[in-house]
C-alpha cells in the first residue's frame, strides 16, 4: 500500500465549469484517485479555485464588485459543479485563504533569502488618469507580432503569443481608454535561468512521463530558460512580503501552484493527518494540456529551489473542441456543467467524456456521437446485457444465482475471459490509460451479449436446464465484475448495478475476482440508461447553434436581419408552390410529421416540424412554399427531400394560396 498525492489544475474563480475542464483534468483524476483507493491505496486528492489574476479584477471592475465578490461566486459555483459530477476531493480550498497567503508569502521569503529571486527595474506602462500600473489583462493594443487588434499586455489570442506589454502597439487603458505612458518600477525575478540542467534531467530521466508532456517540456527546454518575473503592480492578490514593498503582489502563477499544498495543509488540519506523507511516496498532478510549460518548468523549477521532491508525474488533458469547433465561452460556444447536468446524469458525461479519446489526443464533443454511444453502447450492450440477466434470475431461477455444473469449452472460455478482466482493466489505468480501460467493460459486456443469445437460455431453460443455470451463472459473475470495474468511472451506475445484485456498494478492486454465492438472491432488476431520442439531440444542438448566432448578431451589431447575400445565391435555391396531399404523425417524434407534396412535376416527401402547431388533418390540401432542390436527408429514419417554408418562433406554414401549383418564387 502506497501514499499518492494527486492534485487538480486550479479553476480560475471567473466562470462556471464547462465540460473541457471536465475532460482535460477532473474526471481523469477522479477516475485514478478512485481506483487506487479501491486497490488499497491511501490517496489524497486536492485542489482549489485559483482566486487572483487580473481576469478577476478586471471583471470585478466592470461589474462594480469587488474581486473577492467575484470569486466567492464562481469559487461556489465551480465546488458545487465538481461536486455534482462526483469528483471524490479530499479537499477543495481557495487561494483567498489565509493558510494559502501564509504558505505563498513564506515560499516566496525562502527563494528570495537563497537570492533565488532577486529585485531588478523595468518598464511597465502606467494609466496616469487612473493612476495605476497596467498589468496583463489591464491593457488592450494592437499585438507587435502578428498586429491583431485586441491583444491583452500578457498574451495575443490570435496569433498565441506571449506578449510584454510595454511592446503593443496603440496600447489602451482597459479601464478608461486613455494612453499609457511608461515608467519605470521595482519587480522580483526568479532564477529559472539556473534550474536548466536539473530541469532537463528531471524530464529526460522520468520515462513513464507521458510523451506530450515530455516532448513540450523538452521544446521549451531547448530554447533555453530565461528569468520570470514574479511580481505585478496591483492590489488583488497575495502582497509581497517584504519590507517596505507596497502596491505590489506575488503574481498569480507564481502561487497558484502552492494551492496544491495549501488545500492538502488544510485538510491536514482537520484531519490531523500529514500531508506530506503523501507527497513523499507518490504525487501526481492532473492538468490541461495548455498549462503544461507552467507545470513542467516553473512549477518543477520552484521546488527544486524549495528543496522538495519533483512530482512522480505530470499527466496532461488535451483539448476538447465543440462540434468541430474550438470552444470559446465568450461566444457561447461552450457547454457549461450545470446546464449539462440538468438534462444528464453525470454519469453519461463521466462516460461520454472518457470513452471519446485517450487524454493525450484533441477531441471533439458532438451531440450525435453522445447520443449515440448512450443509445448503442450503455443502453443497448451493457444496460442490454445486465438487464437481461437479471431479469431471467429473477423469472427462471427466483431471484437466486444458480449453481453451476459440467461446463463446456464455451463456458470455460467465457469464465476466462471474466477473469482476466480486473487485472487488464487495472493495468490500464494505473498507466493513465482510462479509455482504454473503460473500452475493455464494453467490449466484454459485448461479448456477454454473444454468450446469452449463443446459449439460448430461454430454450435451454426447458430443454437442458443446466445449462441455463451455467449461463446465468457466469452473466451474474460477469454482471458483478463489471458493477465493480465501472466504480472509478461511473460510480453511481456502479452502485446501482451493486444494489439490484444486493451486494456491498463499497467494493474493492479485488472483490470483482470474489465469485458469487450459489443461492444468494439478488434484488429486482430495474432498466439502467434511458435511450436518448434523435429528436432531443436536435434540440441540443439547436440551442446551441442559437448561442452561437445571438453572440455574432450582438458582435457584428446586427439585430435582427441576416448576412447580405448575393441574387446569385438566391437564385440557388429552387422555392415552388405545393400542395399537400398526405401527412402523418412519425412514430415517437412530437415535432415532426411525414408529408407528401404535389409540386406539379414530381411528388416529394417532406419532414417538417410543425407537428406542434398543425395537426396531420390541417394540412391535407394545403398550399405551401416548398424548398425542392435540398440535400435529402434522414430525419428519425424518414427521408425527406425538401423544406416547406414556415416561420421560426410561431411555425405559421406561408400558404400561397393565389398562386398556382407547380409555379417556381424567385
Ligand atoms: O490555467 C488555469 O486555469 C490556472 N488557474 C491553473 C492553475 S494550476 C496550478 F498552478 F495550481
Ligand atoms: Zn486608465
Amino acid at each position: 500500500m502506497k501514499k499518492i498525492f494527486i492534485s487538480c489544475a486550479l479553476p480560475y474563480a471567473n466562470g462556471p465549469c464547462h465540460l473541457g475542464h471536465l475532460r482535460s483534468t477532473y474526471i481523469p483524476a477522479d477516475i485514478y484517485a478512485r481506483y487506487n483507493r479501491m486497490v488499497g491505496n491511501d490517496v489524497l486528492l486536492v485542489s482549489a479555485s485559483d482566486e487572483h489574476g487580473t481576469p478577476i479584477a478586471v471583471k470585478a471592475d466592470n461589474e462594480g464588485k469587488t474581486p473577492m465578490e467575484i470569486a466567492t461566486r464562481y469559487h461556489n459555483i465551480i465546488a458545487n459543479d465538481l461536486k455534482s459530477c462526483d469528483i471524490s476531493f479530499d479537499n477543495f480550498s481557495r487561494t483567498t485563504d489565509k493558510i494559502h497567503y501564509e504558505i505563498s508569502q513564506n515560499f516566496f521569503l525562502d527563494l528570495y533569502n537563497k537570492d533565488l529571486i532577486y529585485e531588478k527595474e523595468i518598464q511597465q506602462l502606467y494609466c496616469e488618469d487612473c493612476k495605476k500600473f497596467l498589468p496583463d489583462r489591464y491593457v488592450e493594443g494592437i499585438c507587435n507580432h502578428c498586429k491583431s487588434e485586441g491583444a491583452r499586455g500578457d498574451h495575443c489570442e490570435s496569433c498565441g503569443r506571449h506578449l510584454d506589454a510595454v511592446d503593443l502597439i496603440e496600447p489602451q487603458c482597459l479601464t478608461c481608454g486613455a494612453t499609457p505612458v511608461i515608467k519605470k518600477s521595482n519587480h522580483y525575478f526568479f532564477r529559472l535561468s539556473s534550474f536548466q540542467e536539473a530541469i532537463e534531467e528531471y524530464i529526460n530521466s522520468n520515462e513513464d512521463m507521458p510523451a506530450n508532456v515530455r516532448n513540450y517540456a523538452k521544446n521549451w527546454l531547448k530554447e533555453g530558460l530565461k528569468d520570470w518575473i514574479l511580481s505585478r503592480d496591483m492590489d488583488w492578490g497575495i502582497p509581497i512580503p517584504l519590507e517596505g514593498v507596497t502596491g505590489k503582489i506575488i503574481y498569480v502563477w507564481g502561487e497558484a501552484f502552492l494551492g496544491y499544498i495549501s488545500s492538502a495543509s488544510q485538510w491536514s488540519k482537520h484531519t490531523g493527518e500529514k500531508w506530506e506523507d503523501y507527497w513523499k511516496d507518490e504525487t501526481i498532478h492532473f492538468i490541461g494540456k495548455d498549462i503544461i510549460y507552467h507545470h513542467a518548468i516553473f512549477w518543477t523549477s520552484f521546488l527544486k529551489a524549495y528543496g522538495c521532491k519533483l512530482p512522480t508525474n505530470i499527466i496532461a488533458g488535451e483539448y476538447l473542441s465543440l462540434e468541430g469547433r474550438k470552444m470559446s465561452t465568450s461566444k457561447g460556444w461552450v457547454i457549461w456543467v450545470e446546464d449539462f447536468l440538468n438534462s444528464y446524469d453525470c454519469d453519461l458525461l463521466r462516460y461520454y467524456l472518457t470513452v471519446n479519446a485517450p487524454l493525450n489526443k484533441d477531441t471533439d464533443f458532438s451531440w450525435d456521437d453522445f447520443g449515440r454511444r448512450v443509445n448503442d453502447e450503455l443502453a443497448d450492450v451493457l444496460g442490454n446485457f445486465l438487464h437481461r440477466t437479471f431479469t431471467f434470475t429473477q423469472k427462471f431461477f427466483d431471484s437466486a444465482i444458480p449453481e453451476y455444473k459440467n461446463l463446456n469449452d464455451d463456458d470455460m472460455k467465457f469464465y476466462g475471459q471474466i477473469q482476466d478482466i480486473p487485472d487488464n482493466v487495472g493495468g490500464l489505468i494505473s498507466e493513465f490509460k482510462f479509455r482504454e480501460g473503460l473500452v475493455q467493460i464494453i467490449k466484454i459486456a459485448k461479448e456477454g451479449n454473444k454468450y446469452f443469445n449463443d446459449q439460448e437460455p430461454w430454450k435451454a431453460i426447458k430443454e437442458d436446464p443446466e445449462r441455463a443455470a451455467n449461463c446465468l451463472y457466469l452473466c451474474n459473475e460477469l454482471s458483478k465484475t463489471i458493477a465493480i470495474l465501472l466504480k472509478p468511472y461511473i460510480p453511481q451506475t456502479s452502485e446501482k448495478i451493486l444494489n439490484i445484485m444486493n451486494l456491498a456498494i463499497d467494493p474493492n478492486w479485488d472483490d470483482s475476482k470474489v465469485s458469487l454465492e450459489i443461492g444468494h438472491n439478488i434484488n429486482k432488476p430495474e432498466p439502467l440508461f434511458k435511450k436518448i431520442e434523435d429528436e432531443t439531440i436536435e434540440e441540443e444542438k439547436e440551442k446551441l447553434y442559437k448561442n452561437l448566432e445571438t453572440e455574432e448578431k450582438q458582435e457584428s451589431g446586427e439585430d435582427t436581419m441576416s448576412d447580405i447575400i448575393t441574387i446569385d445565391d438566391f437564385g440557388k435555391m429552387d422555392i415552388r408552390i405545393g400542395n399537400i396531399l398526405e401527412a402523418e404523425a412519425i412514430d415517437g417524434s412530437k415535432k415532426l410529421l411525414k408529408l407528401k407534396i404535389d409540386v406539379k412535376e414530381k411528388e416529394i416527401q417532406v419532414v417538417a416540424g410543425v407537428a406542434e402547431k398543425y395537426s396531420p388533418e390541417d394540412l391535407i390540401n394545403k398550399k405551401v412554399a416548398v424548398l425542392v432542390n435540398l440535400k435529402p436527408a434522414k430525419l428519425f429514419g424518414v427521408k425527406s427531400e425538401g423544406m416547406i417554408l414556415a416561420t421560426s418562433d410561431s411555425v405559421a406554414l406561408l400558404s400561397p394560396d393565389e398562386c398556382e401549383i407547380g409555379e417556381r418564387i424567385r
